[in-house]
């Protein structure tokens, strides 16, 4: 395992759990991000893991043999092995702990490509509102661009403190239960904040906190690699009814479905 690089400030941690999230201009280094773009464009070429349901397109309907508008991947690192041991990981790790305290853990990782024509935006939503009801979070995910990423190609935009709402009621895009993506019925969007970011820099936001990225208008890729950390979920004592989520009719269910069977 690599060795963390960094150290967050008490003024990061404090604005971070003041504001619901951070940005950093640095979690690894240029040879690192060189190093996986070439790994990450080439999971997305092959579609790896799609026919098991972890490639998928956020934003449509995603039927095979139709353009995605904002294809993901769900665990890359398990596609390419080599993506397992590197600085952004053991960095973002030692930010979690940081942030969540020493029983912080992996939880999961995924990669967003927005294609520089066609890439859509992901509508506002809190990540909270795709887990699991019945169980009690504290968690972040940590969001890395792999090239410089400016308002207009899709970088993070967050609504400060808004991280301190319980989940809201989400529907899925457009209306339709074919889509993956979610987005949250209510916003003021008015007091949002843009994150632009150099390749290798990265934002760290929390569950619950309101997110956004726009359209990408600029005509090239936008890539990003999300890393999601927390302490282990505990069962929930208030119930709570994520109906958006129990209507999902999508294609990536049909293909998990199908493997499953196989
Ligand atoms: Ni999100």
């Amino acid at each position: 395992m690599k060795e963390p690089t960094i150290t967050l400030t008490q003024e990061q941690i404090d604005f971070y759990h003041r504001e619901g999230y951070l940005a950093l201009d640095a979690i690894t280094t240029p040879e690192e991000i060189a190093f996986m773009l070439d790994i990450y464009d080439r999971l997305f070429e092959q579609k790896a893991g799609r026919e098991e349901g972890n490639q998928f397109d956020l934003a449509g309907t995603d039927e095979d043999g139709k353009e995605q508008s904002l294809p993901q991947i769900i665990m890359p690192s398990k596609y390419a092995p080599e993506l397992n041991d590197t600085l952004y990981h053991a960095n973002a790790l030692a930010i979690a702990r940081q942030l969540l305290g020493e029983e912080a853990e992996f939880q999961g990782e995924h990669a967003i490509r927005k294609p520089g024509t066609q890439g859509a935006a992901t509508p506002w939503h809190q990540d909270e509102a795709y887990w699991d009801e019945d169980q009690d979070y504290n968690a972040l995910s940590i969001w890395m661009p792999l090239q410089d990423t400016s308002v207009d190609m899709g970088c993070m935009q967050f609504i400060p403190r808004s991280h301190k709402q319980e989940v809201q009621p989400h529907h899925s895009i457009n209306n339709d239960p074919r889509v993956h993506g979610l987005e949250i019925d209510e916003v003021d969007a008015s007091q949002a904040v843009a994150c632009p970011l150099p390749a290798g820099g990265c934002t760290i936001h929390g569950s619950r906190t309101y997110h956004y990225t726009s359209p990408n208008q600029t005509g090239k890729t936008r890539r990003a690699y999300i890393k999601i950390f927390g302490v282990p979920p505990r069962k929930r004592t208030e119930p709570r009814d994520f109906y958006w989520m129990k209507e999902k009719a999508t294609k990536r269910q049909e293909r998990i479905s199908a493997a499953g069977k196989a």
